[in-house]
This record gives structure tokens, sequence and C-alpha cells, in this order.
């Protein structure tokens, strides 16, 4: 009981205080219209987030609500907020360029704004896959140092294997990464620290390439795709993460796309008609019809060709130049 009042008071502390808590650090005077985006950095990228922490200091007391735009659409008005002067929110993004705006409204109108531009790359397509000139990527843990005041930002020792989610220091921040139709195993069990190392330069990075790490549980499945004759580009340079999210997804083996949607993002333009092309024109389909081959799934570019490996050309599940064992995996003509 004493312990939860204690707790309580510092919280009001540090939330009318942040993040010069009066009495040990002194405090500049905060001009009303100062608004400032501490996370994300103006200028940087970040590789295949889904989402973003938009973290801003907010002038206290000078405003009705706090409004959150993504690429000029509104994404969150946030209100009331009382005497809180910093607002922590989480909200989607897309590949390529995100332009971040924060608001302070006052009276329908804005005191204060800010904004921060900042560029999503990504190995599924050919537009994104490079950021541009001048943008530094963007490494939150290794940068930040203010969030602690309010946030446990040192991993705990119960971090190696949570009892439940929530348990993990990582949630609160983090809670949406594993908000998906179908989650990979250690991400479902919060066991972060399975993959991220806690002692890495940068703060959690993952082995590179990637593969190394999927190797940790997956090394079998590896090993057999490497004995076989063809491998797949980004299969081979242990990209494994180009089309599958490590944390889980709405798509199957937690893609980041539908089958199909992903082979099209790097082979642009690619469509049926490379298999054969009907007499009234129309290619081969190549979604939308059940897989013979794979009952309960959709037919895509993966029902012919493995992502992975294979030993037939072009990694197809058979030799193309014999028709019966090819054509006649999925036909009866
Ligand atoms: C003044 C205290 C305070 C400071 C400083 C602070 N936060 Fe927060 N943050 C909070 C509170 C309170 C919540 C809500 C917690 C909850 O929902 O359980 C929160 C929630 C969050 C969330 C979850 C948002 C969501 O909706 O999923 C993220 C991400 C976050 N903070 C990041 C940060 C980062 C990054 C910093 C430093 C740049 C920071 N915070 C600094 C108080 C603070
Ligand atoms: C105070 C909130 C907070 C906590 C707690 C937190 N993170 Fe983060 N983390 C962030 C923010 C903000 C980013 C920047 C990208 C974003 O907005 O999603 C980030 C980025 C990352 C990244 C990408 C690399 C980087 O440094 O930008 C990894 C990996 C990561 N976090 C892992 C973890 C793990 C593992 C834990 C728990 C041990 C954890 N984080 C705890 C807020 C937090
Ligand atoms: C199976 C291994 C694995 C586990 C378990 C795992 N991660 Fe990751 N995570 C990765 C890899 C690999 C990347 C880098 C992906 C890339 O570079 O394309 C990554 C990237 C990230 C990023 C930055 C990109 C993004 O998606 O926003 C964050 C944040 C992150 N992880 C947080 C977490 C948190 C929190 C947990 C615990 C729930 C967790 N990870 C569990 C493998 C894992
Ligand atoms: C700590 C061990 C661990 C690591 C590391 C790991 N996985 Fe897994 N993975 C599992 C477990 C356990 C399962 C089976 C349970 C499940 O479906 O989540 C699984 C299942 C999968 C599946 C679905 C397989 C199927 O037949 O349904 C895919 C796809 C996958 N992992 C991809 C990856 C990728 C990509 C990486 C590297 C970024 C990786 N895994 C790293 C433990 C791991
Ligand atoms: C070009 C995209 C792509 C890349 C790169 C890729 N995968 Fe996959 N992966 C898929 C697709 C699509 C499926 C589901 C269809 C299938 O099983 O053929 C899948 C299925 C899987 C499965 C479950 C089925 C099986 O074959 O065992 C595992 C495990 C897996 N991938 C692991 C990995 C690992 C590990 C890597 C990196 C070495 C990797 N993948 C690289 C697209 C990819
Ligand atoms: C991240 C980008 C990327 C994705 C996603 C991707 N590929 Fe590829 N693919 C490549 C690269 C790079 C090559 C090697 C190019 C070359 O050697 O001509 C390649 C080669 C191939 C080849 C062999 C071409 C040849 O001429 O030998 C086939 C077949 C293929 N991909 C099918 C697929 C299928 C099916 C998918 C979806 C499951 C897919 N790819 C997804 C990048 C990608
Ligand atoms: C019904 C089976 C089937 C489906 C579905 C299929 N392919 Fe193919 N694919 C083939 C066959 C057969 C070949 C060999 C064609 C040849 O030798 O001319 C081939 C060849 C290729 C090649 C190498 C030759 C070239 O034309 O560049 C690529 C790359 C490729 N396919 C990508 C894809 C992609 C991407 C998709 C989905 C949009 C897809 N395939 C869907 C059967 C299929
Ligand atoms: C992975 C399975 C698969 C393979 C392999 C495959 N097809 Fe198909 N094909 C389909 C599906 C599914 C349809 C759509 C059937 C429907 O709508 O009921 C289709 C439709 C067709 C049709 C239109 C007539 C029909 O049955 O509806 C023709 C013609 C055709 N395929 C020819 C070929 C030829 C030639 C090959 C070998 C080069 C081939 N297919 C390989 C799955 C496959």
């Amino acid at each position: 009981m004493k312990r939860i009042a204690f707790c309580a008071l510092v919280f009001v502390a540090l939330l009318t205080g942040f993040p010069f808590a009066s009495g040990f650090i002194e405090r500049p005077a905060l001009a009303a219209d100062n608004i400032k985006i501490l996370s994300p950095a103006d200028g940087t990228f970040v590789e295949e987030a889904q989402s973003l922490a938009v973290v801003c200091r907010v002038p206290k007391g000078a405003f009705d609500a706090v409004q959150i735009s993504i690429n000029g659409k509104v994404a969150k008005t946030i209100t009331p907020l009382g005497d809180k002067v910093v607002v922590c929110d989480r909200d989607a993004v897309q590949p390529g360029m995100n332009r971040i705006a924060v608001s302070a409204l006052k009276g329908g109108g804005a005191v204060a704004a800010a904004e921060v531009s900042v560029f999503v790359r990504t190995a599924l397509s050919v537009q994104y896959n490079v950021e541009p000139d001048g943008y530094k990527q963007y490494l939150f843990h290794d940068s930040r140092s203010d969030c602690f005041l309010c946030h446990k930002m040192e991993p705990a020792k119960s971090d190696d294997y949570p009892a439940k989610p929530s348990d993990s220091s990582c949630y609160v921040c983090h809670k949406g990464i594993t908000a998906h139709k179908y989650v990979h195993g250690p991400a479902a069990t919060w066991g972060c620290l399975t993959c991220h190392n806690k002692n890495a330069k940068p703060m959690y990075a993952v082995a590179s390439p990637v593969s190394q790490t999927c190797a940790m549980c997956h090394q079998d499945t590896i090993d057999a795709w490497k004995k076989m004759k063809y491998m797949h580009g980004p299969t081979a340079m242990g990209m494994c993460t180009a089309c599958h999210d490590p944390h889980g997804s709405d798509w199957q083996y937690w893609l980041r796309k539908f089958p199909t949607d992903l082979c099209q993002s790097c082979h642009v333009g690619m469509t049926g008609d490379h298999i054969i092309t009907f007499f009234n024109g129309q290619p081969h389909p190549i979604r939308g019809r059940p897989d013979p081959r794979h009952p309960g799934q959709e037919l895509s570019c993966a029902s012919c060709h493995s992502p992975h490996a294979s030993n037939f050309h072009y990694m197809l599940f058979a030799d193309y130049n014999d028709y019966r064992s090819f054509c006649t995996g999925c036909h009866r003509f």
C-alpha cells in the first residue's frame, strides 16, 4: 500500500516535471509554442517497420488536444491530456517516406506544431529498397536516454523467459508487434532476447545475415535447401526477413504479404503469361483459385515455385520438360 502511494507520487512528479525533473536539473522556460518530437528522429530511416512510436513533448497546459498526422492525414487526436507534457503513441507507417506531424490544438486552432520525416526501407520494393541520400539509420536503443524517466529501459532478468507477455519489459512499447493472426513461436512467448542480443552493438542487433538467427532453430531446413541444385537469390543471400516477418503477420508462415504479391514486389509485372496464354488471350491463373497440390490453400506463385530451393530448374516442384510430372501435378488433361 505504502509502495503504491510512493510510485504514484513519483509518477506525478515525472509527469509534471519531465524532462527536467525539478530538484536535480535546472528547468529551462518552455515557450508556449515549443513542441518537440522526441522519437523518431528527423531525416532518418528504419527497416521494415509496420508502426513507429510517436513521442513528443508539448507545451504544458497550453492546449486542448494533440493531433498526430501521417502524410497529411490525421491519424489520431488525443484528448484530454490534463497537465501531461509527454505524449506517447504508436502509428502505422508505409514503405517509403513518411511525414509525421504533431500539433497542439487550442480553441480549434494549432498553437504549436512540429514535423519529422522518416523513411521506411524495404527489400520488397524496387522503389523503396534504398534510403534517400543523407538519411542515417534510426537506432533508437543506441540513441535515447530520456525515456527512462517513465519507462523501464534496461532489460530485466525476467525478459529471458517472461511468464506472460506483460512481464516482458519490451511489452509496454512494442505490444503491437505480436497483434497478428499468425505469430511466430518465440515472439508469441515474448522471448525477445532469444534473437535480440542485449549486449550487441548496436543494442538488440540480430546476427547478419539474418539467416544465422533463423539457423539457431531451423538449421536442418536451411541445410536441406543448401544441398539442392537451385537456390533462390534472396534465400541464398540469407535474407529470410525480406519475405518473413520474424514476429508475426496476418499471412501464414508470417509472410509480409500474400505469396503472389510477395513475388511480384521484386519480379515486377510478372503474370501468369510466362506459363501459358490461353486462346482467349488470358494468362494462366496465379491466384483466386484453390491450389490442387496444397489442399486448403490459394493458388499462388509458390504453388509451382519454391521460394527457397529445389532440384529442378527455376525452383519448380518438378521437371518442366517432363509435361506429365509438371502440368499433371495439378491437371488431368
Ligand atoms: C512523462 C512520462 C513519460 C515519458 C518521459 C515517456 N513516456 Fe512513453 N508512455 C508513458 C505512459 C504513461 C504510457 C502509457 C502506458 C500504458 O499504456 O501502459 C506510455 C506509453 C508509451 C508507448 C506505447 C504507446 C502505445 O499506444 O502502444 C510507447 C511506444 C512509448 N511510451 C515510448 C516512449 C519513448 C520512446 C519515450 C522517450 C522518447 C517515452 N515513451 C517517454 C509515459 C511516458
Ligand atoms: C521506452 C519504450 C521502449 C522499450 C521499453 C523498448 N523499446 Fe525497443 N524501440 C522503441 C522505439 C521507440 C523504437 C524505434 C522504432 C519504433 O518506433 O518502433 C525501438 C526499436 C527497437 C528495435 C529496432 C532497433 C533500434 O534500436 O531502433 C529493436 C530490435 C527493439 N526496439 C527491441 C526491443 C527489445 C528487445 C526490448 C525489450 C528488452 C525493447 N525494445 C524495449 C521503444 C522501446
Ligand atoms: C525469431 C527471432 C526473433 C524474435 C523472437 C524477436 N525478433 Fe525482433 N527481429 C528479428 C529480426 C531478425 C529482426 C530484423 C529484421 C530485419 O532486419 O529485416 C527484428 C527486428 C525487430 C524490430 C525492428 C523492426 C520492426 O519490426 O519494427 C523490433 C522493434 C523488434 N524486432 C522487436 C522485437 C520484440 C519486442 C520481440 C519480442 C516480442 C522480438 N523482436 C522478438 C528477430 C526476432
Ligand atoms: C528460438 C527458436 C527459433 C528461431 C531463432 C526461429 N524460429 Fe521459426 N519457428 C520456431 C518454432 C518453435 C516454430 C514452430 C512453432 C510455430 O509455428 O511458431 C517455428 C516456425 C517457423 C515457421 C513456420 C514453419 C511451419 O512449417 O509452419 C517459419 C516460416 C519460421 N519459423 C521462420 C523463421 C525465420 C524466418 C526465422 C529467422 C528470422 C526463424 N524462424 C527463427 C522457432 C524459431
Ligand atoms: C522470396 C521470399 C522468401 C524468402 C527469401 C524466404 N522465404 Fe521462407 N517461405 C516463403 C513462402 C512464400 C513460404 C510459404 C510457401 C512454401 O512453404 O513454399 C515460406 C515458407 C517457409 C517455411 C515453412 C515451410 C517449409 O518450407 O518448411 C519455413 C520454415 C521458412 N519459409 C523459412 C525460411 C528461412 C529460414 C529463410 C531464409 C534462409 C526463408 N524462409 C526465406 C517465402 C520466402
Ligand atoms: C526480395 C526480392 C525477391 C522476392 C520477394 C522474390 N524474388 Fe525471385 N528472385 C530474386 C532475385 C534477386 C533473383 C535472382 C535474379 C537472377 O538471377 O536473375 C530471383 C530469381 C528467381 C527465379 C529464377 C529466375 C531465373 O532466371 O533463374 C525464380 C523462378 C523466382 N525468383 C521466383 C520467385 C517467386 C516464385 C517468388 C515468390 C515466392 C519470388 N521469386 C520472390 C528476388 C526476389
Ligand atoms: C502453374 C505454375 C506456375 C505458376 C503459378 C508460376 N510459375 Fe513461374 N514458371 C513456371 C514454369 C513452368 C516456368 C518455366 C517457363 C519456361 O521455361 O519458359 C516458370 C518460370 C519462371 C521464372 C523464370 C523465367 C522467366 O520467365 O523469367 C520466373 C522468374 C518465374 N517463373 C516467376 C514466377 C512468378 C513471380 C509467379 C507468380 C506471379 C510465377 N512464376 C507463377 C510455372 C509457374
Ligand atoms: C500448381 C498447380 C498447377 C500447375 C502445376 C498447372 N496449373 Fe493450370 N491451372 C491450375 C488451376 C488451379 C487452374 C484454374 C482451374 C479452375 O479454375 O478450376 C488452372 C487452369 C488451367 C487452364 C484453364 C482450363 C482449366 O482447367 O480451367 C489451362 C489450359 C491450364 N491450367 C494449363 C496448364 C498447363 C499447360 C500447365 C503446365 C505448363 C499447368 N496448367 C500447370 C493449376 C495448375
